[in-house]
């Protein structure tokens, strides 16, 4: 469906995208290394900044989204940026948003702080040298690709060009020094020049308070800021209000009940399926070893949960759980997930936390509790000696094992960075092995009868 019509309703299921949006927007912040919330806060500030310039109700609603999906593009660098640095892409990420690219002697000083810091000197030398040989251009790119991809989901759940310009254009300043295309002044998108700022705010009022974060922006006022926004937001100097909800565990809800009602949709199935879809591809996007993973895992899992018989309304359900089943896993680095050798314990540690995030993700969103506790525990074994929580057979639900076997079927038959694809008999061999120990015996059996049945294990 598109966001421009009214979906219609089961009055007992009303759902605001709103919620969905804001709640899935804490993946979006994970994979930042922001802390939680980020950009919820972002909308928060963004939205006053737009109120205070005198957006009318339908221009707030699009600068709303462009706020809470500013960061829908970000999990498609990772990956290199993790590759080019050699460190954390998360910690770089995060630590990135503080530097002012104009200044010189900052940008030498991230590079050095945040370049191969675990790795040997040698290795150091030659990342350090290649950011300074080509780093304008190297920048360009892993912008350019965030930007891109960022705008691209915004269009694929239906929001206007208006959201999808402004999240492209995010990282573009005042004076034309931004990127990707160095655009200036009002060349920049509204929306984007708004979302710059209200990003910078947050970050700075995190660390140092409002103080911190008006210093900030007045002194990259004109520089990477639109200075006629930069006086919009200084104007809520002393609003006690607007700086309390920034401190507000709970600014989600006060978020959402600011949504401009002109445009305020609730959500259907078709949408919801949507949304699904998109952040699955977020999260599929981090790394190239799991690229297409959530969504073969849920066109697995369907296959598999038609054959024993579970109803279409339920399958459409558990199909959404299989899309988003690795949500959390775009809060573990990407020096981990595409690691080649063995992970250290601390490493493991990390890795195992994935499906917490999973959880606590999507049990922000109310009718999402039963969802997210079927996919959080994709990783549990029937033994009870899978993870998070270590939960035992009577605990797991036959969601969640059909989850559960597909996301290693897959895992064993995909490209791995320590390892080739292993030839489906082989894998179904190997899985074999693992029933009634970690895997469902019932719905291995089924497993095998599909593999067969569509002729994959020749
Ligand atoms: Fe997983
Ligand atoms: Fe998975």
């Amino acid at each position: 469906m598109s966001l421009s019509n009214q979906p219609q309703l089961n009055p007992e299921h009303q759902l605001a995208l709103s919620e969905v949006i804001g709640a899935l927007s804490y993946a979006l912040d994970l994979t930042e290394g922001q802390p939680p919330g980020h950009c919820i806060r972002g909308c928060w500030i963004g939205f006053h900044i737009g109120q205070q310039i005198g957006l009318s109700s339908a221009e707030l609603w699009d600068l709303y989204y462009t706020l809470l999906m500013k960061d829908a593009g970000c999990s498609s660098n990772a990956a290199r940026l993790c590759d080019l640095y050699g460190n954390d892409d998360r910690a770089t990420k995060r630590d990135f948003k503080t530097v002012d690219t104009d200044n010189i002697a900052q940008m030498v000083q991230f590079v050095l702080t945040h370049t191969g810091v675990k790795g040997p000197l040698a290795e150091r030398f030659k990342r350090v040298l290649n950011l300074a040989r080509r780093g304008e251009q190297l920048a360009t790119e892993l912008i350019q690709t965030r930007c891109e991809r960022g705008a691209k989901i915004a269009k694929q759940l239906g929001f206007s060009e208006k959201v999808a310009d402004g999240i492209f254009s995010l990282d573009e300043h005042w004076n034309g020094q931004g990127k990707p295309q160095g655009l200036r002044g009002e060349d920049i998108p509204l929306f984007s020049r708004i979302a710059l700022l209200s990003q910078v705010i947050d970050v700075f009022h995190h660390v140092g308070g409002p103080t911190a974060a008006l210093n900030e922006i007045r002194e990259r006022r004109g520089s990477w800021f639109d200075p006629e926004l930069v006086d919009a937001a200084l104007a809520l100097e002393y609003d006690v209000d607007f700086w309390a909800a920034l401190r507000d565990d709970d600014i989600g809800s006060l978020v959402q009940s600011i949504e401009p009602e002109v445009r305020a949709l609730t959500v259907d199935d078709d949408l919801l399926d949507n949304i699904a879809e998109a952040f699955s591809q977020v999260v599929d996007a981090k790394s190239p070893f799991t690229a297409g993973h959530s969504e073969r895992v849920a066109l697995y899992t369907d296959v598999l949960a038609s054959k024993l018989g579970i109803d279409a309304a339920r399958r459409r359900w558990l199909k959404r759980g299989a899309l988003l089943h690795d949500l959390g896993k775009l809060g573990v680095s990407n020096s981990i997930l595409d690691k080649e050798g063995k992970l250290t314990d601390e490493e493991w540690r990390e890795v195992r936390l994935h499906p917490v995030y999973t959880e606590q993700i999507l049990s922000r969103i109310l009718p999402f509790k039963e969802m997210a506790i079927v996919a959080g525990a994709h990783h549990e074994r029937l033994d009870g000696k899978g993870y998070p929580k270590g939960m035992v057979a009577s605990e797991l639900t036959l969601e969640t094992r059909i989850i559960t076997i597909c996301d290693i079927f897959d895992a064993i038959t995909a490209d791995r960075p320590y390892r080739g694809p292993i030839p489906v008999p082989e894998a179904l061999e190997i899985m074999g092995r693992m029933t009634g120990t970690a895997l469902d015996t019932n719905c291995y059996h089924v497993l095998l009868e599909c593999v067969h049945e569509m002729q994959l294990d020749k």
